[in-house]
């Protein structure tokens, strides 16, 4: 009987309702498999802060390291901590546990309607590979002369052979697993070579690298600009999307919307090798002016479980949520708000629930 602990941060905002919703699928996973699974939920965030002058435990990664997977709701409240500090708790977890794969799978469900008119169910079937503890991250810098006119900022990217190769190659990795269900199996890079001449001609020699290891997966190439108006363009070109860590921050938010808005799309911050735990999240923010009128979709949340319960290697419960989704989803019945609906967040995730039990 596998026995799972799963950690829940709500965080702030509208964190607490979607997670409850997060842990409502889990509970249902939970019945029918009859797993023996326990959430354990911890307060840090804005409200924390402004309590204990910290977002978090000190030690937090302690306390976490025991557990199976995380989820995350959504961090961060501006009208009581700034963002770059609130935004420390996600960025020390996934720099802490070495997650060092962001992984956003791009699915538009039937039923799910879209702005862009080039996304359909058949076009829309991609997974961004974004580098998640390096890169323009690395939060390395500093404020010089500041209160002079010669004031200025530095921020430096930082690109190791070793984080561009274990994110490329899982890129690779992925693509050759997906071309047995979609046939493409293909990894575009998307880069910026023509202008950040080192750290991206660095980034592209070691795709280059990898690529010939793979002479069964296509590549292709994309600069991060261009890409943007190929997703929208033409979006069922794409396969498999391999990214560093800002640019995947930005085209995914993009890819969003070609899966019906942030109110779909969910990530998984993965350590691979399993020596930590990974941690998973609906991308949204925390869209505090929402709070507590149950209103936010849930879906982003609760796929967000089903890439949980994938990385378990729990590919059955996987499967049911996912086929949960679709079916609550295409019957159109109970929808929120952007949606088109005018159902509660809750009332989503108990017809989810309702579709995975019986
Ligand atoms: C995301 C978010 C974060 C990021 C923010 C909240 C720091 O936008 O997960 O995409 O930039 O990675
Ligand atoms: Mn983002």
């Amino acid at each position: 009987m596998p026995d799972y602990s799963i950690a829940v941060i709500p965080g702030d905002g509208v964190g607490g309702e979607i997670a409850s919703e997060a842990v409502k699928i889990l509970d249902a996973v939970k019945e029918k498999y009859g797993f023996a699974l326990e959430t354990v939920s911890f307060d840090w965030g804005c409200d924390y802060y402004l309590k204990y002058g910290t977002m978090m435990a000190d030690d937090m990664l302690d306390t976490l390291k025991g557990f199976d997977a995380i989820f995350l709701g959504c961090v961060g409240d501006a009208s009581k901590v700034s963002d770059h500090i609130s935004l420390s708790l996600l960025l020390t977890i996934r720099k802490g546990f070495d997650q060092y794969i962001n992984l956003r799978p791009i699915k538009l469900y039937p039923g799910v309607t879209t702005l862009i008119e080039t996304a359909s169910p058949e076009s829309i079937d991609m997974v961004v590979v974004r580098e998640n503890t390096e890169g323009e991250y690395a939060g390395l810098g500093g404020f010089f002369k500041l209160g002079s006119p010669d004031a200025f900022a530095l921020q430096t990217a930082v690109f190791t052979e070793k984080g561009c190769y274990r994110a490329i190659r899982y890129a690779f990795e992925l693509a050759r697993t997906r071309k047995k269900s979609s046939g493409k199996g293909m990894v575009t890079n998307c880069t910026k070579s023509n202008a950040l001449n080192y750290s991206m001609v660095f980034w592209d020699s070691v795709y280059q690298k990898v690529a010939k290891h793979y002479p069964d997966v296509k590549t292709d190439v994309a600069l991060v600009d261009a890409i943007t108006m190929w997703l929208i363009k033409n979006p069922e070109h794409f396969d498999v999307i391999v990214a560093s860590n800002l640019f995947g921050d930005i085209i995914t938010d993009l890819a969003a919307m070609l899966q019906g808005g942030l109110g779909f799309a969910a990530g998984g911050n993965i350590n691979p090798e399993g020596d930590y735990p990974s941690m998973f999240e609906p991308i949204h923010g925390s869209a505090p002016r929402y709070a507590g009128k149950a209103v936010v979709n849930p879906i982003a949340s609760i796929e967000s479980i089903r890439m949980m319960m994938e990385h378990l290697g729990e590919q059955q419960a996987a499967h049911d949520i996912e086929k949960a989704i679709i079916t609550v989803l295409a019957s159109g019945e109970v929808r929120t708000i952007d949606m088109g609906g005018n159902q509660k967040t809750h009332e989503v995730g108990d017809a989810v629930r309702q579709a995975i039990l019986y």
